[in-house]
């Protein structure tokens, strides 16, 4: 499980503003003690999308599972409707984790926001990720507060203000309903609302000063910024990936949390440790819940491991084609692993086919595209790259019946 940490920089940082909206921003406030304190002396654990490793993102099934997984927070994110609904889904467009290509074939390319959510409440949430989950349902934020109570706290994402115009006003209008949400002290862990979109949760802030709110980027901003953050922003989101330790000193020393995305394998949650997180966002929260106490991280390990993953290059004709899994079996006895599968961070699939049993010390290669099989090669045949290769990604490694037994991540 080798993780390779070598952060980059030169990505924009974050979205356009909402610029639909006229904005008169009073003076920011300063925030409220800061909520995302550590639980038990370690960093807090964020279900990213839910527990999204083993479930489909942002569904009811997802949030169960990491609150019975004992998360801290659920990271969720919200968008609104045709008709000015919030609702909760990550991508702008239906077709990744919704059936909308089959129920609205003709209304390509599937906006969230060209759908009414009488239209969004026809879709299935579920079944794109396994036929377990048919029937799962995008969620509006309603029912989204429903659902969590009190059990567990939330991280709202306001996401992509620039095609959801009037997004923090919305949730705002919609959180001022729902008082036991933004009273101080109202809940055990208090309610975070972030953005990459700065603007945004300025917005936000200017209408609801008492609800914490989080700055979500891909590099922790300069110093001087992070001073004009440190007045009324109460956390940092940045990529894990392009992190290093003296960023999360100077966001500290600044007066502020950091609360890294997407935190996908034990040797990053250590590093996590180490560098002082005040929490990780991860799609494995159980897994880093048990890291934390002590145990292990994935405790049904059967010694085959993720040795490698072969990813694409940025400009490569048909990415698909060299990419592979290397996985290599550790043990010192033969392990059957048909019908094992791996996830990437955004839940794609890769699968192993029947009749593969890994040697003590062999290795299998697990192809995404097409190819001829051989004992120590196995091709899913698709035409689509699965392994992200321009940032890095993170694999979960099942048995066929969902067990995790291996959590690996790289960097590009
Ligand atoms: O909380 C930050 C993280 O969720 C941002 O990434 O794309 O998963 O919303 P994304
Ligand atoms: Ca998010």
């Amino acid at each position: 499980m080798s993780v390779s940490r070598s952060p980059r920089s030169g990505l924009a940082a974050g979205a356009p503003s909402d610029a639909a909206v006229p904005v008169v921003a009073p003076a920011p406030r300063a925030h409220p003690a800061s909520p995302v304190t550590p639980s038990g002396g370690h960093p807090t654990a964020y279900a990213h999308r839910g527990s999204s490793g083993t479930a489909p993102e942002n569904t009811a099934a997802a949030f169960e599972l990491a609150i019975a997984e004992g998360a801290d927070y659920i990271e969720t994110d919200v968008q609104l409707s045709a008709d000015g609904e919030l609702v909760v889904i990550h991508d702008v467009t239906l077709p990744r984790t919704t059936d909308a290509r089959m129920a609205f074939a003709d209304r390509a390319p599937w906006n969230v926001h060209d759908f009414t959510l009488a239209e969004l409440k026809r879709l299935d949430a579920g079944g794109w990720y396994d036929d377990d989950f048919v029937g799962q349902r995008i969620l509006t934020i309603d029912e989204l507060l429903d659902l969590l109570g009190d059990r567990i706290g939330l991280n709202l994402e306001l996401k992509s203000p620039a095609v959801n115009p009037g997004l923090a006003y919305a949730v705002a209008d919609r959180l001022r309903r729902r008082r036991d949400w933004i009273e101080p002290g109202a809940r055990p862990r208090p309610l975070i609302v972030g953005s990459f979109d700065e603007q945004a949760i300025r917005d936000f802030h200017a209408q609801l000063p008492d609800v914490a709110v989080s700055l979500i980027a891909y590099d922790v901003p300069a110093s001087g910024k992070l001073t004009d953050l440190a007045g009324w922003v109460c956390s940092v989101n940045p990529d894990i990936r392009r992190l290093r330790p003296e960023d999360v000193a100077r966001v500290i020393k600044a007066g502020m949390a950091v609360v890294p995305w997407t935190v996908d394998s034990p040797e990053w949650w250590r590093w996590g440790v180490d560098a002082g997180l005040e929490g990780m966002i991860t799609n494995y929260p159980y897994a880093l819940r048990n890291m934390l106490r002590g145990r292990d991280p994935v405790p049904g390990a059967a010694g085959v491991v993720v040795e490698d993953i072969v990813h694409h290059s940025p400009g490569d004709e048909s990415p698909w084609a060299g990419e592979h899994v290397v996985l290599r079996n550790a043990s010192g006895r033969p392990v059957d692993v048909s019908g094992w599968y791996l996830r990437s961070q955004s839940s794609d699939r890769i699968v192993v086919g029947d009749g593969y049993v890994i040697p003590p010390g062999g290795a299998l290669r697990v192809y995404t595209g097409p190819g001829t099989d051989d004992p120590t090669t196995y091709h899913n045949g698709r035409t689509t790259a699965v392994w992200n290769g321009t940032k890095g990604d993170s694999a979960g490694l099942h048995r066929a019946d969902g067990t995790i037994v291996d959590l690996y991540a790289y960097v590009v």
